[in-house]
């Protein structure tokens, strides 16, 4: 049995499908609060609703369990956040899952995660890592760049609303970004692969600049026009809206971040390791998403 935390997210409802189809049988955990939970279970699956926050559904969720995928975050959720969620709850099942006797965790992380990095959710990420790999279980961690669905939707929403795509900042600052289904092929391949076992890989699909981002939106949806905010506006709302806005002010943060220029990266040597693996970019993922929302067409 592997249990993935966060299965109703993201990356989760796409890790789920990929491990029933390699013949695994999975068990979801989620709370059912910013993601829907589902009522019913597929072939293979266990729903078990549970929160990071309870060690008792820690040790529940693991129990039986031989591999953990840890897929849940708090960073994009307005109800929760990243300290209690990616850093405070992955420590609390990471605990549970090696007194269970769980034998590999594959723990999904971001580029730049340091105990020292520029924004907090890079050091909540740093201190799981650091959990896990000394946790005595086998540990694979993945550490992405920002899933390019997640931001061709945020991007494409407003499009689809009033024909402009908001860009923070200069808009020409290379970001490295990680599609989902590229993201979910390498977690299902750590699960069996021993080359993964014990190891930090840093998992790109392609980088681009904001402006690019634009240009394949606008191209797509056949009309349009940037909504530039100036950097200096981001750096302010990121202090200034943290009182009403914590979600918010997170969100400036990890932009102003990107503008530095500091989240783009190579990821060509794990690439080079795992050529089997097809890279998802751009273009590919535009062409399943709905032109002027950015959502996925699936
Ligand atoms: N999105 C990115 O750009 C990005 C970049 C780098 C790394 N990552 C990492 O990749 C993984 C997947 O990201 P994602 O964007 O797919 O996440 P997501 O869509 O935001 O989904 C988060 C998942 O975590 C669950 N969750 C949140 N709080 C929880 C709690 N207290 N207890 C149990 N489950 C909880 C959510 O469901 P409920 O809220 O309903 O419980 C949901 O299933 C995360 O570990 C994330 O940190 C993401």
């Amino acid at each position: 049995m592997i249990l993935v935390v966060g299965g109703t997210g993201r990356l989760g409802r796409a890790v789920v499908p990929l491990l029933l189809a390699a013949g695994h049988k999975v068990r979801v955990m989620a709370r059912g609060s910013s993601q829907p939970f589902p009522r019913t279970a597929a072939d293979g699956v266990e729903l078990f609703r549970g929160d990071l926050g309870s060690e008792a559904d820690c040790r529940e969720a693991v129990a039986g369990c031989t591999d953990v995928v840890f897929a849940a975050s708090g960073f994009g959720a307005k109800d929760t956040d990243h300290r209690t969620v990616d850093r405070d709850g992955a420590i609390r099942l990471i605990h549970a899952a090696a007194a269970a006797g769980v034998q590999h965790m594959v723990m999904m992380s971001m580029h730049g995660a340091a105990p020292d990095g520029p924004i907090e959710y890079l050091r909540c990420k740093a201190a799981a890592e650091d959990a896990l790999r000394s946790s005595g279980m086998d540990w694979t961690i993945i550490r992405l760049g920002a899933l390019l669905e997640q931001r061709l939707e945020i991007m494409g929403a407003p499009l689809g609303r009033n024909g402009k795509v908001p860009v923070f900042g200069s808009g020409t600052a290379p970001v490295t970004y990680t599609a989902v289904q590229d993201a979910a092929a390498v977690v299902v391949r750590a699960l069996r692969d021993p080359a993964l076992r014990n190891r930090i890989i840093d998992w790109g699909s392609q980088t681009l600049t904001s402006n690019q981002m634009v240009e394949a939106l606008v191209a797509r949806a056949g009309h349009g026009s940037v909504q530039r905010i100036p950097v200096a506006a981001v750096r302010v709302l990121s202090v200034a809206a943290r009182p009403f806005s914590p979600f918010l002010a997170r969100i400036a943060g990890a932009a102003v971040w990107e503008d530095s220029g500091a989240a783009s990266f190579q990821f060509g040597p794990a690439r080079d390791e795992f050529p089997d693996i097809p890279v998802a970019g751009l273009q590919q993922v535009l062409e399943g998403t709905e032109p002027g929302t950015g959502r996925s067409s699936h």
